[in-house]
Order: structure tokens, then sequence, then C-alpha cells
């Protein structure tokens, strides 16, 4: 079931980052949707930042692709708006890392819908005037079962 939070500010979508990072478990798949400039990025270090890893560390992969950063487990770092096909995802090996140890953070997957996992969470972010609304999408129990903890520590916050 979708959830919705609403981040008036950076600080607040830090917030809400730090806490999902902190609740990811390898093998976890995150994939963040938005416009240019909507905060996926920002989102996404808030994330890896919450699942253990130094802060200042996480840095936009618009042009290395992917980022692996050393956390709790490791935590890999996509963005794959510079990629032309399809085809390029198998240069970096990309239908491997879903299974494999560690935490994958996926920024514009939707433009290679057919290379995504069939379970996941897509987190949609929609600039509005007044901040950002975060939507979670869960595809499948496990993840289902994570926006759920997601909201619990939200509103227990
Ligand atoms: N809740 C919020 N309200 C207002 N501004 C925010 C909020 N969260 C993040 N921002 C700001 O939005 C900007 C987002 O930039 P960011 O690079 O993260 O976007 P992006 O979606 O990764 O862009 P790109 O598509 O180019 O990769 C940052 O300047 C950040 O401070
Ligand atoms: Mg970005």
């Amino acid at each position: 079931m979708e959830k919705n939070f609403f981040c008036p500010e950076p600080q607040a979508t830090e917030k809400l980052g730090l806490l999902l990072g902190g609740l990811l478990k390898t093998g976890d798949f995150i994939r963040l949707e938005g416009e240019l400039g909507a905060g996926k990025t920002a989102f996404a270090q808030a994330v890896a930042q919450g699942a253990g890893v130094a802060p200042g560390t996480a840095i936009s992969p618009t042009f290395n692709i992917m980022n692996v950063y050393a956390g709790r487990v490791p935590v890999r770092h996509f963005d794959l708006f510079r990629l032309e096909s399809a085809g390029e995802l198998d240069f970096i090996g990309f239908g491997h890392y879903s299974g494999e140890e560690g935490i994958n953070i996926v920024e514009w997957g939707g433009r290679f819908p057919e290379a995504m996992p069939e379970e996941g969470l897509v987190v949609k972010i929609t600039v509005c005037q007044d901040g950002r609304r975060f939507s979670f999408l869960p595809a499948g129990a496990r993840y289902e079962e994570l926006c759920r903890e997601v909201e619990r520590a939200y509103i227990g916050h």
C-alpha cells in the first residue's frame, strides 16, 4: 500500500532518508524517481548515512553511473540518467547486484523499467510549492513491511 510523507525542507528529507536507511537490510532495492532536482541524490545521501555510510561520503553518481560506499553492508548508489540504452547496464553488471550482498539505491531506474527487479521500493519524489512529497510504492512483501516500519518510526519520531 502506498505511503506518503511530506517534507517541507531539506532537513525533513534528510530525516526521512536516515530513518529509511536505518531499516534497510542486505539485498534491499530502492528506486528513486522524480524530475531533475527533485531531491533524489539528497535523499540517497541520507539513506546511505542511515545505512551506516559516513556522513559526507555519498556523492552524486551522475558522471560515474555507480558509487559504492562502505556501510553496515556495501551500499551501491546508481544514477542511470546518462545511459543511452538498457544494454549499457550490462557494462556495469547491473543485473547481478540485486542478488549480491549490499543495498542498492537507484536514481532514474524508471528509464529502463525492464531492467529493474520485480520486487523493490519505489520512492517517487514530487516537487510541491512548499516542499517535496515522498510517495513510497512497495512491490513485494518485504517492501510492504518496510513501508509499515518506516511509517511507525516516522510517527514515533
Ligand atoms: N524537502 C525539501 N524541500 C525543499 N527542497 C529540498 C527538499 N529536499 C531536498 N531539497 C533540495 O532539492 C535539491 C535536490 O537536488 P538533488 O541533486 O538531490 O536532486 P536530484 O533529484 O538528485 O537531481 P538529478 O535528477 O539532477 O539527479 C537540493 O538543493 C536540496 O537541498
Ligand atoms: Mg541526482
